[in-house]
C-alpha cells in the first residue's frame, strides 16, 4: 500500500503524512475487509438513529440509508472498489459513501468513533460466524451418530494407556466422541450470547453527547441489548477470546478423535480402512496410504491454541480501553474460523465413508480384558472384590504360563483357585457379549444402554439452539 496523499479520517492536525513503511504497518484492510457488510450495515443503522436523534434530516438518512445499501450489495458481488489510500474497512466506506452520494457522508460519523465501530462490526461478524460453525460441529455429530448407528453390533477393545482394557462397543466409542462436540456446540451458544450485545454508541470510550436510542439501536441490529459501560465496550474481547477458547477446544477434540484414528488405521492395529477420497498417497513408496486429513486435524489443532494463547497475550498488559494493540484481534479469529470451517467437514465425511473391519476389532481383542468380569463372578459370590482381584490377577498369570487365552483355562484351574467357580463361568464372565450385555448400567456399553443413548442422541440433534435456522454465506 504506498502513501496516500489524504488522510481523510483524522488528517488535520498534521503537517506530514505518514511514512509509507509505517502506513505499511499500521493499516489494516487486507485483514479487515472482510468486515464491509457487517460495517456499512451497522452504518446504516447508525444514519438512522441520528435521524432519530434529530442529529440529520430525513433526506440525509435517506441518502445515506441507499447509499449503504449500495455498498452492502458491492460487498455482497465482491465490487465494491477499494483505493490505495484506504486505511481500513471503515475509512474505506466512509470514502466510497462519499463518492455516491456527497456531502452526507460527511456527516455519517457524527458522536461514532471507529472503536466503537469495528467491535460492532466484528461482533455482527462473528454471530454469523458462531452459526455457521454451530451448523458444522452439528454435521460432524450427525456423522458421528450414523457412524454409532452403523457400528453398533462391532466390539473391539477399549484401551486405557493405550493397552487393552475391557471389551466395549464401536459404537459406544464414536458416541463418546459426539458427547464432546455436543458440548462444543453447547460452548458456541454460550459465547454467542456474549457476543450478541451492541457496543455501537459508545463513542471512543466515554460515551456519545448525542441523545441516541442505543436500545432501538441495538434492536435493529438484532443484539440482545446495548453494552453498560462504554469504556468496557470498546476495551472487551473477552468475546473474541472465547471464540478462539471454543475453536482451540473443538481442535484438541478433532485431534484427539483424529490420533484415534491414525491408530485404528495403521496396518498393526487394521481396524478401519480411510477411503480413497480422504487419503494421500506417497511421491516415493508406491504402496503408501496415508492419513493426512486427520494428521491436518491433529495438526491445526496445535495452531489453534497458539491463536488463543497469542490473543490472551495481546491482550493482558492493556491498561486503556482502546489500543491499535486490538486490531491483533480479527486475524487471530478470521483464520481459527477458517481453519474449522475447513476442517470439520472433511472430518465428518472421512467418518462416514470409512470402512470398519469387524473380524479383525473381533480377533484383537484380548481375552484378558474378560479378567475384571471374572472378579465379578466371584464377587457375585461373595467373594471381597480386593480377594476377587488378586486370585484372577494369578489366574492371568496360569493362562500366561501354560500359553493359553483366559477363557481357555480349564473349570479345574478356576476351582484351584476358588472353589465358587462353577460351569456357567464361561458363558456368564468369559464370553465378550455376554459382558457387555451386563454393563448395562446408565451410560454403559450395554448394547440396550447404546441403544438408549443414541436416542438421546438423536433428540440433540432435532435441538435448533439459538443459531441462526440456516448456515449463512460464508462470513
Ligand atoms: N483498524 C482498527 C482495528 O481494527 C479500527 C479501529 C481504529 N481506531 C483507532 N482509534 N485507531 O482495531
Amino acid at each position: 500500500m504506498s502513501e496516500p496523499t489524504t488522510h481523510a479520517l483524522w488528517g488535520g492536525r498534521f503537517r506530514q503524512g505518514p511514512d509509507p513503511r509505517f502506513w505499511a504497518l499500521n493499516a489494516s484492510l487486507a485483514v479487515d475487509q472482510r468486515l464491509g457488510r457487517y460495517d456499512a450495515r451497522a452504518s446504516r443503522a447508525w444514519a438512522q438513529a441520528l435521524g432519530r436523534a434529530g442529529v440529520l434530516t430525513p433526506s440525509e438518512v435517506e441518502a445515506l440509508t441507499q447509499g449503504l445499501a449500495r455498498i452492502e450489495a458491492e460487498f455482497a458481488q465482491g465490487t465494491f472498489p477499494f483505493a490505495e489510500s484506504d486505511e481500513d474497512i471503515h475509512t474505506a466506506i466512509e470514502r466510497r459513501l462519499k463518492e455516491l452520494v456527497g456531502e452526507p457522508a460527511l456527516k455519517l460519523h457524527t458522536g461514532r468513533s471507529r472503536n466503537d465501530q469495528v467491535v460492532t462490526a466484528f461482533r455482527l461478524w462473528m454471530r454469523e460466524a458462531i452459526d455457521v460453525l454451530a451448523h458444522d460441529v452439528r454435521d460432524l455429530m450427525q456423522a458421528l451418530l450414523t457412524r454409532a448407528e452403523a457400528d453398533q453390533n462391532v466390539l473391539v477393545p477399549g484401551y486405557t494407556h493405550l493397552q487393552q482394557a475391557q471389551p466395549i462397543l464401536l459404537a459406544h466409542l464414536w458416541m463418546a466422541h459426539f458427547w464432546a462436540f455436543a458440548r462444543d456446540r453447547e460452548r458456541l451458544a454460550d459465547t454467542r450470547a456474549r457476543v450478541n450485545v451492541l457496543p455501537l454508541g459508545s463513542g471512543a470510550l466515554a460515551g456519545t453527547t448525542l441523545p441516541i436510542d442505543r436500545a432501538a439501536l441495538a434492536h435493529a441490529l438484532g443484539f440482545a441489548a446495548p453494552t453498560p459501560n462504554s469504556w468496557d465496550a470498546v476495551a472487551d474481547r473477552d468475546f473474541a477470546a472465547e471464540f478462539l477458547f471454543v475453536a482451540a477446544l473443538i481442535g484438541v477434540h478433532l485431534s484427539r478423535l483424529a490420533e484415534q484414528i491414525i491408530l485404528f488405521n495403521t496396518r498393526e492395529f487394521g481396524f478401519i480402512t480411510l477411503d480413497d477420497r480422504f487419503s494421500t498417497g506417497s511421491s516415493l513408496m508406491p504402496q503408501k496410504k496415508n492419513p493426512d486429513g486427520f494428521e491436518l486435524a491433529r495438526g491445526k489443532a496445535g495452531t489453534l491454541i497458539g491463536l488463543l494463547t497469542g490473543l490472551l497475550a495481546t491482550l493482558k498488559g492493556l491498561p486503556s480501553a482502546y489500543d491499535k494493540d486490538l486490531q491483533e484481534d480479527k486475524d487471530a479469529v478470521f483464520r481459527a474460523f477458517d481453519t474449522l470451517h475447513r476442517l470439520l467437514p472433511v472430518v465428518a465425511d472421512s467418518l462416514r465413508t470409512l470402512h470398519v473391519h469387524a473380524d479383525r476389532t473381533a480377533q484383537a481383542l484380548d481375552p484378558a480384558t474378560l479378567a475384571t468380569d471374572l472378579a465379578d463372578y466371584l464377587v457375585e459370590r461373595g467373594v471381597p472384590f480386593r480377594e476377587a482381584h488378586r486370585l484372577v490377577g494369578q489366574l492371568v498369570q496360569r493362562a500366561e504360563a501354560l500359553g493359553v487365552g483366559l477363557h481357555e483355562l480349564p473349570l479345574h484351574e478356576l476351582q484351584a483357585v476358588h472353589p465358587a467357580f462353577q460351569a456357567d463361568v464361561y458363558e456368564r464372565a468369559l464370553d465378550p457379549r455376554a459382558v457387555l450385555a451386563r454393563r448395562d448400567v446408565l451410560g454403559g456399553t450395554a448394547p440396550r444402554r447404546l441403544r438408549e443413548q443414541l436416542t438421546q442422541a438423536r433428540l440433540l440433534l432435532e435441538e435448533p439452539g439459538p443459531f441462526g435456522p440456516e448456515p449463512q454465506p460464508e462470513p
